[in-house]
């Protein structure tokens, strides 16, 4: 404004120039007043007129849907208004926001806090690489303590809690720099679906979804990421130290190797050695994802679905060769406590104990889960007539 009035001023007579100073100052005081009033809006009226401005020579039934729109735009006979090249759509911006200039879209995010003031590019003296997620209660703080302690300044410290307390945890200098997440009674994988957004986690290389019960004594994480990237891991977890309650052979740890990616179970129970459980499989209480990986696992995770049972089983099914990007790491290991912890907090049903409930709960989950997964494939191949049964699928 004021170049613009000092630029009038030299050229133009004391008169004018008073008349222009008066056009300019109405003119601010116009603009002030619509500013001023644009916002408290309501969001209807505004999203009306911009459709009726976008879409006044339509008529018909109307969607927000681009395509209906283009194809009427093109076709429409005896309208003027047609191929409005100064209105934006972009296909390739992502779903819903073809409208905007892909130069504005920021589609990803991340955990990073920032301040409430100064420079915006200044808010951050390190971007974290990495992301931590643990699922607590208070009760297990201190075994969390000694975890996060595991986890460099590269990560990104995540809490979910289960038990409503978050406040108690600054007692930990570190749970200052954390994020929580607090929704009373649920699940590791309930959380993970709703936080832990493929574009939200996006800036993190990988991202480690952990139960609270797992001893860290031997473990590492700087040390373990630099064994995934070193034997290419996809999807991994540390070696469990083995003990009475480790039921499978794939996820004990081994002395004196790093990685190892198969493995020997009972006779029988492994129809391909690439496949579960002898291979292509890491158990859910500690899994770590690559960027890629967790992109593909996210989608698979059920809604309704929450105690992850059998999501294991599936995990082979979001890399390629699963055998070989799949693995557990021996060189950094952990100890699964096997605390009690949300499985007794179930609902006794049916006269059942709370643990009950809550295992017959996983059970069902993971039939469910199952069946969900055959018929989808199944319904895939159909769709392109093809018999599954012609070759081995999984
Ligand atoms: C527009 O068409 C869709 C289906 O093409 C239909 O479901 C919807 O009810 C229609 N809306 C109006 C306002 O006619
Ligand atoms: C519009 O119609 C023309 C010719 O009928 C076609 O070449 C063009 O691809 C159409 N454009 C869109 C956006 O559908
Ligand atoms: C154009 O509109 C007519 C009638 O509404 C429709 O039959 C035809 O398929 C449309 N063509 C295109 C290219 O959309
Ligand atoms: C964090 O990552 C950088 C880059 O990979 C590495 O140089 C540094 O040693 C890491 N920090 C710690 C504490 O390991
Ligand atoms: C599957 O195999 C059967 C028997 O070998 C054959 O008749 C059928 O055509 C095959 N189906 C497909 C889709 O290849």
């Amino acid at each position: 404004m004021m170049t613009k009035k000092g630029y009038f001023g030299h050229s133009a007579k004391p008169n004018q120039t008073m008349r222009i100073i008066i056009i300019v100052f109405v003119g601010i005081i116009f603009g002030f007043f619509i500013g001023v009033s644009f916002p408290s809006l309501p969001l209807t009226k505004l999203n009306i007129t911009s459709y009726l401005i976008r879409d006044f020579s339509i008529t018909g039934n109307k969607t927000t849907d681009g395509s209906t729109q283009k194809s009427v735009e093109n076709n429409s006979t005896g309208n003027k208004n047609v191929k409005d090249i100064s209105k934006i759509w972009i296909p390739s911006n992502p779903k819903g926001a073809e409208r905007l200039p892909p130069g504005i879209v920021a589609s990803e995010s991340d955990f990073s806090l920032r301040r409430l003031w100064g420079l915006p590019n200044e808010d951050l003296a390190s971007e974290p690489k990495y992301l931590v997620t643990f699922t607590v209660g208070y009760d297990q703080r201190n075994n969390i303590d000694a975890a996060v302690k595991k986890f460099s300044d590269n990560f990104t410290v995540l809490l979910f809690h289960y038990d409503g307390r978050t406040t108690e945890w600054d007692e930990f200098e570190w749970s200052k720099r954390a994020i929580h997440v607090s929704a009373r009674k649920q699940t590791k994988w309930w959380y993970a679906k709703r936080f832990l957004h493929p574009d939200i986690v996006a800036p993190y290389d990988y991202i480690f979804i952990w139960d609270e019960d797992l001893g860290v004594d031997h473990f590492n994480a700087e040390e373990y990421i630099k064994l995934v990237k070193k034997h290419g891991l996809e999807i991994s977890q540390p070696g469990l130290e083995p003990t009475r309650g480790t039921t499978w052979q794939m996820t004990k740890r081994r002395d004196g190797s790093e990685v190892h990616k198969e493995t020997t179970e009972k006779p029988g129970w492994c129809s391909d050695p690439h496949l579960p459980p002898c291979a292509a499989f890491v158990e859910i209480m500690a899994p770590v994802f690559s960027r890629d990986a967790w992109r593909c696992v996210w989608h698979m995770i059920q809604n309704d679905l929450v105690h992850g049972w059998g999501l294991d089983l599936a995990l082979q099914h979001c890399v390629e060769p699963a055998h070989e990007k799949i693995g557990v790491v021996d060189a950094q290991w952990i100890v699964h406590q096997t605390v009690p912890s949300l499985g007794n907090q179930g609902q006794v049903e049916d006269g059942n104990a709370p643990w009950r409930g809550v295992r017959l709960r996983c059970q069902r989950e993971w039939n469910m889960f199952k069946a969900r997964f055959a018929n989808a494939e199944k319904a895939y191949y159909k769709s392109i007539g093809i018999d599954p049964s012609n070759f081995t699928a999984h």
